[in-house]
């Protein structure tokens, strides 16, 4: 029997709170190991590293997402119970849900109100002395992702229901005030999207059969039971709030656009594969999930190491896209990479890995995909603007993290050219 090697801190929960992002990968290096423990909030605690510890960690018989979300995740990111806490017959049948509303045709449908909401944003920024991306974005992202589920959204409200969706995203590492600003943002938010389903099931409210709206509000679980109207807004708000959610990759997008200007004449001549090198060297590079908790199912031993049912278990994300075995130059925004590099379920996993219908992988990647390349096309073709001096720097103690300044540009002009 191997002994897991062991970070010589009694409880590393402030190591986390300190060095954040790179917390599992810092140690990966200084252990020399893929696999190591540690005791976090007083439990031992397993942590994984690489694509063949990360295809452990997506084997549904080993592991299971049951006990593994902290309740203040739940109360504020996620939502109490939701898709990404469920395991077996009841995961299958709520993925099955999500999955259903991300068909080519449902995709090509957002992508149509995203473009109408990029042109109709650029117009109103040309008006404007200067702007902030990360928030202009939030909205055009919230308004077109309300208009997709289904979910009426009165012009007067988008931008605070835009706020109240990064809010409960922006909870996710924080813990005082950012914490409670979350948790009543998710508050409000449930109590708005619950009054949305009893309308749809009371037929007072008429939405498209096979729409996101559609789906959760009319969704039985694994017993045949409808959801309680309040789980249904629950399952409809993770797919309005993730969408929302892209303005940060956005914002990163128009810094790598910034800060190495060569690709914007790359993106106007090569097309549209290299658009996708691009989107997914931000997705790679940009920090966003830090890792991802499951907990064992049943005792296993694992490359000599002894797995004990219950145990917690983190697999590292950021580190994951960050280690040199696997991403050559790894510090360097290089979208070139992807010409060559082969991606697998486990080596690139910015929104989980593994599979999409048996587990817990992202439903929205797809959609993330392609909502950032049809915005690094508006941002490099479809508007023209400055760039005044400004903070840049992202903090990677800091979960979530963005560019401090959220990317002030001035002199917006649309170019007429679609989105
Ligand atoms: C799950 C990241 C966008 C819907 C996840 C997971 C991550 C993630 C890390 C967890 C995977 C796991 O537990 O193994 C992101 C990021 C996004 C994004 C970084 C973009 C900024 C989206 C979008 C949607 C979406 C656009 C839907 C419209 C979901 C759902 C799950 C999920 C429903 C739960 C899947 C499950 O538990 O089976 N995402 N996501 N996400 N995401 Fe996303």
């Amino acid at each position: 029997m191997q002994t897991i090697p062991r970070d010589p801190s009694l409880d590393s929960t402030l190591d986390v709170v300190r060095e954040g992002f790179p917390f599992i990968w810092n140690r990966v290096r200084g252990l020399h190991s893929d696999i190591f423990q540690i005791r976090l909030m007083g439990q031992r605690t397993i942590c994984l590293h690489g694509p063949e510890a990360a295809q452990l960690f997506y084997d549904p018989a080993r592991f299971v997402r049951t006990g593994a979300v902290p309740r203040r995740i739940q109360t504020t990111l996620m939502g109490k119970d939701a898709v990404q806490t469920q395991d077996g017959a009841e995961h299958r049948c709520r993925k099955d849900a999500f999955m259903s509303v991300m068909t080519p045709q449902s995709r090509a449908r957002l992508m149509r109100l995203l473009a109408h909401e990029w042109q109709a944003a650029a117009e109103y920024w040309a008006e404007q002395e200067e702007i902030v991306l990360f928030d202009e974005a939030q909205e055009v992202l919230c308004r077109a992702a309300c208009a997709w589920a289904g979910v009426p959204l009165p012009n007067k409200d988008a931008r605070r229901r835009a706020r109240d969706f990064w809010a409960m995203i922006d909870a996710f590492g924080g813990a005082g005030p950012r914490h409670w600003r979350g948790k009543r943002a998710r508050t409000r938010t449930e109590d708005w999207i619950e009054g949305i389903i009893k309308k749809i099931r009371k037929g007072k409210l008429e939405v498209a059969e096979g729409s996101p709206a559609h789906v959760m509000a009319w969704l039985r679980d694994a017993d045949g039971e409808q959801l309680s109207a309040r789980m249904a807004a629950i399952e409809l708000i993770n797919l309005v709030r993730p969408i929302v959610a892209i303005a940060t990759y956005i914002t990163f997008a128009a810094v790598a656009l910034h800060e190495y200007p060569v690709y914007k004449g790359l993106l106007r001549t090569s097309g549209d594969e290299y658009t996708e090198y691009f989107v997914q060297e931000v997705r790679r590079d940009f920090p966003f999930a830090p890792f991802l908790g499951a907990r064992v199912r049943e005792d296993f031993t694992w490359r000599g190491c002894d797995f004990k049912k219950g145990m917690l278990v983190l697999l590292d994300v950021y580190g994951l896209n960050h280690d040199p075995r696997i991403w050559p130059e790894a510090n360097v925004f290089w979208p070139d990479r992807f010409r060559h590099q082969t991606i697998s379920p486990y080596n690139l996993i910015p929104q989980g890995g593994g599979h999409y219908d048996t587990g817990h992988r992202c439903a929205g990647e797809w959609i993330t995909i392609e909502t950032l390349k049809q915005a690094v096309t508006f941002l490099n073709t479809g508007i023209t603007y400055d760039v005044p001096a400004q903070d840049l720097r992202y903090d990677l103690t800091r979960m979530p993290t963005l560019p401090t300044s959220g990317f002030v540009m001035r002199q917006v002009r649309p170019t007429g050219q679609a989105a």
